[in-house]
């Protein structure tokens, strides 16, 4: 097992915890013919914890959270799952274990009412009948324990939704299904100042749930709101992750755009600030 190299001198990220985190990859590579798009990645996300997955463009982020997904298994590299070896070779795989993705387009049907964009392809069903009482009162209980408040109805097309409101029924879907990690791609790119600060409630929410959370984002202002560790990609290597205490905007921004940074966090207090991995 190789240890990863850590930002400011502190301890790497592979020590003896008590409890293993939920998921633990290690040297995951992936290829797509020439592109190395993966190599030798190394990543712990533990539950009840926000870990931002940063990077420029093309830096393999997209593509990590597929291979966790089962989208695009790896090449190699081992990913554990509570302490355990697993395979993740298919969406199925990884939907088993209690992995659901919330993907950049979020795949959501535009035609279709909440409820049934909630129980898409999972519809529940009683002697061959769709159970149409029962998945609303599903879809309506999981966004009301999101406290999702601002939809009207889960009968209203998706299609009339806001940007943040779609997003949350796609952050719904994901959690209704016995989540225990929830990964999410670009949730607030495209929304406006009301609408980012719904979703970022709602991934602390998600948190605070002792659900793990993976987000990728480029708006370090979200990241470093929400964020409680931060790992960062560059050409498709970990270049550094840990608590986001040890992390600052300059840090991250030379990172993401030179995979090193020089830089060290200034820290208000001497002792353990920033330095325990929990
Ligand atoms: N299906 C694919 N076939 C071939 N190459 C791919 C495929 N998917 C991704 N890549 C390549 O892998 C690399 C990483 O892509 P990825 O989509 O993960 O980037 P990203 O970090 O998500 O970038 P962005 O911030 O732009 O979304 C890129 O060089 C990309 O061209
Ligand atoms: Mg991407």
């Amino acid at each position: 097992m190789s240890t990863q190299p850590s930002v400011n001198g502190a301890p790497p990220e592979v020590t003896a915890p008590a409890e293993p985190p939920l998921l633990s990859l290690r040297g995951l590579d992936k290829n797509f013919g020439p592109v190395q798009a993966l190599v030798g990645v190394n990543l712990d996300v533990p539950a009840g914890k926000v870990t931002a997955l940063l990077g420029d463009n093309g830096a393999g982020k997209s593509v990590l959270i597929k291979t966790i997904s089962g989208i695009h298994p790896p090449d190699s590299g081992e990913i554990f799952w509570e302490g355990r070896p697993v395979h993740i070779r298919a969406p199925k795989d990884s939907t088993a274990l209690g992995i659901n993705t919330v993907y950049q387009d979020l795949a959501l049907c535009d035609n279709l009412v909440i409820v049934q964009n909630m129980f898409l392809g999972r519809e529940r069903r009683q002697l061959g009948l769709l159970s149409e009482d029962d998945m609303e009162k599903a879809a309506a209980s999981t966004l009301s324990s999101l406290s999702v408040t601002t939809v009207r109805s889960i009968r209203q097309p998706v299609a009339s939704l806001s940007g943040g409101q779609r997003q949350s029924v796609a952050v719904a879907r994901a959690v209704m299904w016995n989540s225990k990690l929830v990964i999410m791609d670009e949730p607030t790119a495209a929304l406006g100042v009301a609408q980012t600060k719904m979703v970022v409630e709602l991934i602390e929410r998600l948190a605070s749930r002792g659900l793990a959370v993976i987000v990728i984002s480029h708006n370090l202002n979200d990241v470093f709101e929400v964020a409680d560790r931060i790992a960062v990609l560059y050409l498709g290597r970990m270049v550094a992750s840990g608590p986001a205490s040890e992390f600052n905007r300059q840090i991250v921004v030379d990172l993401m755009t030179t995979g090193a940074s020089s830089r060290s966090v200034q820290v208000a207090t001497s002792a353990g600030a920033g330095g325990s991995e929990g």
